[in-house]
């Protein structure tokens, strides 16, 4: 069998803030990757889902902050390395980031090609602005882009399906071993995100990227994405297995409450109605005793609040539930 790519072991990563308080927004998180695979996450807005990227990266920029834990590429970890040593030897290369529509928050008034060269050469200060432009191009055709059209158009000039396309080429430009989307598809139209999904399922095929997180808050897409799904709530994963376990099977009370808030025609579900989870999530500045999901769980009993929850293993996935069976 073959060793992970990707390792991720009891980690957490917390806020401070201005006023002294700590938000402990990812908490006890754990997985593994092999090479070709794909995990995808799913959860609420502000579930921590996007500081787990920057914890997953090593990528601590105050207020953010290591509490504990470990991540390791290949075998090594980028843990206690400074940012400018991870933006040079890590980022880009190791692990890379696919953000939701980065070129609409770039200057309007350079091209593609002018823009995604300062992206490479914000890593690599040495890189030389021809052969990467030569090396854009090749890989554009490669991933089916007319590429000399794209690098010589402004960001504005090309549909918000192109745009991450593009966004997608230059993020894998340098071939990272695992590739973070962080809900890449969320702003654009049902084929639109079929492409993109498919153009990503295209760099792993290819052997450009070697294993990748795909990052969600619309759980029942990650049917068409990832075999293998974790769930993530208030900082915590509690629910993780194969497609037909976390979305076919739910144990965890979460996940079916966040299936149910989201049923739709397209997941085979045209006759019922989406029901919305009442209530919100836990506030993470404070320490949360027993399960995080109590407050809002439809069968939580009054144990429920006390106990603190630890993974369990009910009908080989894992769930962080006392009562699941
Ligand atoms: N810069 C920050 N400072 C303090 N708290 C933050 C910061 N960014 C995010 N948070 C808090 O961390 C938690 C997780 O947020 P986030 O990772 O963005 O969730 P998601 O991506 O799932 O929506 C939320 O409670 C959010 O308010
Ligand atoms: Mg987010």
């Amino acid at each position: 069998m073959s060793s992970p790519i990707f390792e991720v072991d009891n980690l957490r990563a917390h806020y401070l803030t201005r006023f002294g308080q700590k938000i402990q927004a990812v908490d006890g998180v754990s997985f593994s990757l092999k090479a070709g695979e794909i995990l995808g996450i799913a959860g609420e807005s502000g579930c921590g889902k996007t500081t787990l990227v920057s914890a997953c990266m090593g990528l601590y920029i105050p207020p953010l902050h290591l509490s504990s834990g470990d991540v390791r590429i290949e075998g090594k970890s980028i843990i206690g390395m400074n940012v400018e040593q991870n933006r040079r030897d890590i980022l880009g290369r190791k692990i890379s980031m696919i953000p939701q529509g980065a070129l609409n928050s770039l200057n309007p008034t350079r091209k593609v090609k002018d823009l995604a060269t300062d992206m490479i050469l914000s890593h690599d200060e040495t890189a030389d602005k021809r052969q990467v432009h030569a090396r854009l191009r090749e890989r554009f055709r490669k991933l089916g882009m007319p590429a000399d059209d794209v690098l010589n158009s402004y960001p504005v000039q090309l549909p918000a399906g192109m745009k991450q396309r593009v966004v997608i080429g230059i993020s894998t430009l340098l071939d990272p071993r695992v590739v973070i989307a962080d809900e890449p598809t969320s702003a654009l139209d049902v084929s639109t995100q079929k492409a993109v999904i498919r153009l990503l399922f295209e760099l792993m095929d290819q052997g450009i990227i070697g294993s990748m997180l795909f990052i969600t808050h619309e759980l029942p897409l990650l049917r068409h994405v990832s075999n293998n799904i974790a769930v993530m709530y208030a900082g915590e994963i509690v629910e993780m297995g194969t497609i037909e376990q976390v979305i076919f099977d739910p144990r965890m009370p979460y996940t079916q409450a966040l299936m149910g808030s989201m049923l739709s025609a397209d997941s085979g579900h045209r006759d019922q109605k989406p029901v919305s989870i009442e209530g919100a999530p836990p506030n993470l500045a404070h320490p949360i005793q027993g399960c995080r999901f109590a407050e809002r769980c439809p069968v939580a009993r009054p144990d429920c609040k006390e106990n603190q929850q630890v993974i369990r293993i009910v009908k080989d996935r894992q769930v962080r539930c006392q009562y699941a069976e």
